[in-house]
């Protein structure tokens, strides 16, 4: 029993803990109960109402990002990275607010569509993209589709039926010393072609030279979670330098250039993001140096933002099964949930916070491991976090920022079906993807 249970008239009288704002979505409130309510919906209702694990996303959340970068970026294109989370709805909204959509499989190209967004207005992107891909992507009549490798040269310039434009990738050496796993502006990764390189020459002079591709600028990618806008500068000016050579060289000036997304986002409170205002000022500067010292028309940039426009949109919910003291060693709750729903923390040691959700906790607090329900050592959701002493089984656990790259990556390890994704706004529910049973993993068995 908590003081609050037997005295529930102090509920009134409690100063409002302070939830982090840089983590959670800007409509993220306590209600009269002490719950946490996103987008006016208590979230111990959403894990009632539609069970745990159980992802969240707050609607309003998705279109203010997008807001954001169109107003801090009005001459640029703003490229939804669809591999961070796409749905029909997720789709639909970002197109609504004015977004082009950067997808990478057939698989996305076909909730893009199903989602009524203008193929126009679609990239296609892979480091490997099937035959079967490109075909498909062509057919739907894809905007630009991104160039990986001269073999995609090859096969794209066979199955084109009509001028296809192309970006091509490169890696302009920019190492912006992430994790290992995410950093894909330095030479030596497997995307692109590494700026300057012969392979590059090649694949430049390969596309030039097929009628079927029409080349309109470059892109290139540096990695994830950069928070420090020079490195697009720096990005800028040797991309721009590139396209000046280019058109010494072939006569062509590419109109395009863009430069990936990789936005950072705060997974934990102090973590840094990426300013917007900051990263338009720089990309004025180096935009205006870069065109003036090559004598380059101005051009017009994409910015392909995926994690920044979601990851602050969700979060995850999940029950509490079990509480485990290990004598001399750390404090485990475990979750219904784990590297199923959440393997950003098993694949790049991602960090999050965790909050008790159905209770305004006013007690004493214990450092605690949510550790998930897999059969895996390494299946934790969040260290070193501070929960409530009294914490039981059946509490609901809320983890924020789960937006991105969560409902994407997830699988269905030890037979678990992924969970559904409920949108919230305005004080409503809407099931957006319903959670996945026994019957679906069945279904695919053929026995
Ligand atoms: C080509 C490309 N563009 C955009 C993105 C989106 O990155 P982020 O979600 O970090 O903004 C990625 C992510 O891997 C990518 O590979």
């Amino acid at each position: 029993m908590t003081l609050l249970e037997i005295f529930p008239s102090l509920r009134s009288g409690m100063p409002s803990p302070r939830l982090d704002a840089t983590l959670w979505p800007c409509e993220t409130h306590y209600d009269d109960l002490g719950r946490i309510t996103v987008g006016g919906v208590a979230l111990a209702d959403i894990a009632d109402q539609y069970g745990t694990p159980v992802y969240v996303l707050d609607e309003s959340e998705v279109r203010r990002r997008c807001r954001a970068y169109r107003k801090y970026f009005p001459d640029a294109e703003i490229v939804y990275a669809a591999k961070a989370l796409l749905t029909k709805s997720v789709a639909g909204w970002v197109a609504e607010e004015g977004l082009s959509v950067d997808v990478c499989s057939a698989g996305e190209l076909v909730v893009a569509l199903a989602a009524g967004v203008d193929p126009a207005r679609i990239v296609l992107h892979g480091s490997g993209k099937p035959f079967a891909e490109l075909e498909a992507a062509v057919h739907a009549g894809v905007g630009r589709i991104v160039i990986d490798s001269l073999t995609e040269i090859t096969l794209l310039a066979a199955v084109a039926t009509r001028p296809q434009q192309v970006l091509l990738r490169l890696s302009p050496d920019i190492d912006v010393h992430g994790h290992p796993a995410v950093k894909t502006g330095v030479a030596d990764q497997k995307f692109g072609f590494p700026l300057g390189s012969a392979a590059a020459l090649d694949a430049i002079d390969r596309v030039m030279r097929q009628p079927m591709l029409d080349l309109v600028g470059l892109h290139c990618h540096l990695g994830s979670q950069i928070h420090d806008p020079d490195f697009y500068g720096e990005a800028v000016r040797r991309l721009i330098a590139e396209m000046s050579r280019i058109r010494t060289e072939y006569g062509r000036t590419l109109p395009q250039l863009d430069l990936g997304g990789g936005h950072a986002v705060a997974y934990r409170c102090g973590d840094a993001e990426m300013n917007l205002p900051e990263l338009a000022d720089i990309l004025e500067d180096a935009l205006d140096a870069a065109c003036a010292l090559n004598h380059f028309p101005r051009l017009r940039i994409s910015l392909e933002p995926g994690r920044a426009i979601v990851a602050h949109a969700g979060v995850t919910l999940y029950r509490v099964m079990a509480i485990k003291h290990v004598e001399g060693g750390r404090t485990f709750v475990i979750a219904d949930g784990g590297m199923n729903d959440n393997p950003r923390v098993a694949l790049y040691g991602a960090r999050y916070d965790a909050v008790v959700a159905n209770r305004h906790p006013t007690g004493p607090h214990l450092t605690a491991t949510v550790a998930g329900r897999y059969c895996e050592a390494g299946d934790i959701l969040a260290a070193d976090v501070r929960l409530p002493a009294d914490l039981r089984p059946g509490e609901v656990l809320a983890v924020p920022c789960t937006g991105a790259y969560h409902h994407s990556l997830a699988s269905t390890y030890n037979g678990v079906g992924r969970p559904p994704i409920i949108s919230v706004r305005n004080g409503r529910c809407h099931e957006r993807i319903r959670r996945e049973t026994p019957a679906d993993l069945l279904a695919r068995d053929l026995g």
